[in-house]
This record gives structure tokens, C-alpha cells and sequence, in this order.
């Protein structure tokens, strides 16, 4: 149960993964043992959601990527300058603990990742998501993520769209 506002912040070392379950295997064994490695390498970048007393409620996962302009519908590629591919952030994994399921910590994730990503100095067209399955396609569609025409399970929001005036 979530019973006072989670924080979220970069994953530190001293923050305990190893009773992360999300009931998601790969997602968590991901979490235990490949990110730090990633996050040290600077592939990628992990922000998680703590309760009061420091348990990882929920986690993801940012690092730099690109969208072909002609993977993006004619409509949108149309406004965008006429380059191969334009900037994107690409969020590679979401997931909550079974134990915070259904309360809103999933999305209120997604917020935080759009605007960290709006309000950042390094400029990008959109946040990008892979669906690993229906359930999260349908999950990232009730967000308001729109899919690649000829990629159903990539799907993206336009960071212009995103209010980044920062959250505290
Ligand atoms: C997907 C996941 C992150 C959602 O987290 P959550 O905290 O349970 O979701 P929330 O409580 O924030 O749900 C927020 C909203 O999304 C909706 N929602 C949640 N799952 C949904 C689904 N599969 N389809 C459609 N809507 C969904 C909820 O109804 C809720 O709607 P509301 O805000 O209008 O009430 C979580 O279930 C999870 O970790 N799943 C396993 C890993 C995974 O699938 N990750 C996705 C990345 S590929």
C-alpha cells in the first residue's frame, strides 16, 4: 500500500534491489543484476520510486536514441526538419512491485519520466517506449503514447507537448 508520497530519485548503491519483484523476470533480473553495470558505463540511466522507509516501489530506465523520420506518420514527419532521424529519449523499462500495483505509481512514473526528459538541456523530440506486450501497449495507449505506424509495440510522446517547468 502506498500510504505517503513515494520520491523518486537516480539509484544509488545504497538503495536495496535484491527484494524488487515486479512478477516481471526479466524486468527484475534486469534490476538486480545488469544496471549498475549499465548506469556505470553510461548506457543507460535508473531513477526509482522510494517509500518513506527507502523500499523501491517501482523503477525505469532512460538513455539516448533516435526515431527515423520515416518511421513516424507523414503528418509528423511533415512539421519535423527533413533529416534521417531526429533525437529521442528512449525509456527501455518501467516496471512496479506487485505490492504497489493499481495505485497509480506506473503512471505517476511515466510523468516523472516525460518531464525529466521535456526539461532537459540536451534537446529531443519525444520520449519512446517498446511495449513487451499488449498489456503495456495498452497501458502506454492510455497515457496518451502514440504508436509508429508500421511498429505497433514502439510507441512515443512529442516532448513539445510536455509541460518541463521542473517539479519542485
Ligand atoms: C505496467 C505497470 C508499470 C503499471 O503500473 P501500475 O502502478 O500498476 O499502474 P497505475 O496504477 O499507475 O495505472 C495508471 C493508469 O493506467 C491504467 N492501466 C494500467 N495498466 C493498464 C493496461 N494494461 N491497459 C490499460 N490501462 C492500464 C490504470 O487503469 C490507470 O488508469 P487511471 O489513471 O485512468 O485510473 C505495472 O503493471 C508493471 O510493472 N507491470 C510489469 C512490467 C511491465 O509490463 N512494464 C511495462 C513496460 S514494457
Amino acid at each position: 500500500m502506498i500510504d505517503a508520497p513515494l520520491r523518486v530519485v537516480p539509484l544509488a548503491g545504497a538503495h536495496d534491489r535484491g527484494a524488487f519483484d515486479s512478477g516481471s523476470e526479466p524486468l527484475d533480473r534486469y534490476f538486480r543484476i545488469q544496471v549498475t553495470q549499465d548506469i556505470r558505463r553510461r548506457v543507460t540511466a535508473c531513477f526509482v520510486a522510494l517509500t518513506a522507509e527507502e523500499q523501491i516501489a517501482g523503477y525505469y530506465t532512460l538513455a539516448s536514441a533516435s526515431v527515423q523520420l520515416a518511421d513516424l506518420s507523414a503528418a509528423k514527419a511533415k512539421k519535423l526538419p527533413r533529416y534521417p532521424s531526429v533525437p529521442a529519449v528512449r525509456m527501455g523499462r518501467l516496471a512496479v512491485d506487485q505490492v504497489f500495483r493499481g495505485q497509480g505509481l506506473g503512471g505517476a512514473l511515466l510523468a516523472d519520466a516525460l518531464t525529466r526528459a521535456a526539461r532537459s538541456e540536451i534537446a529531443a523530440y519525444a520520449l519512446l517506449v517498446e511495449a513487451k506486450d499488449r498489456a503495456a501497449e495498452c497501458f502506454y495507449c492510455h497515457h496518451g503514447f502514440i504508436a509508429l505506424p508500421e511498429s505497433p509495440m514502439t510507441l512515443f510522446v512529442p516532448l513539445a507537448t510536455i509541460d518541463s517547468t521542473p517539479l519542485v
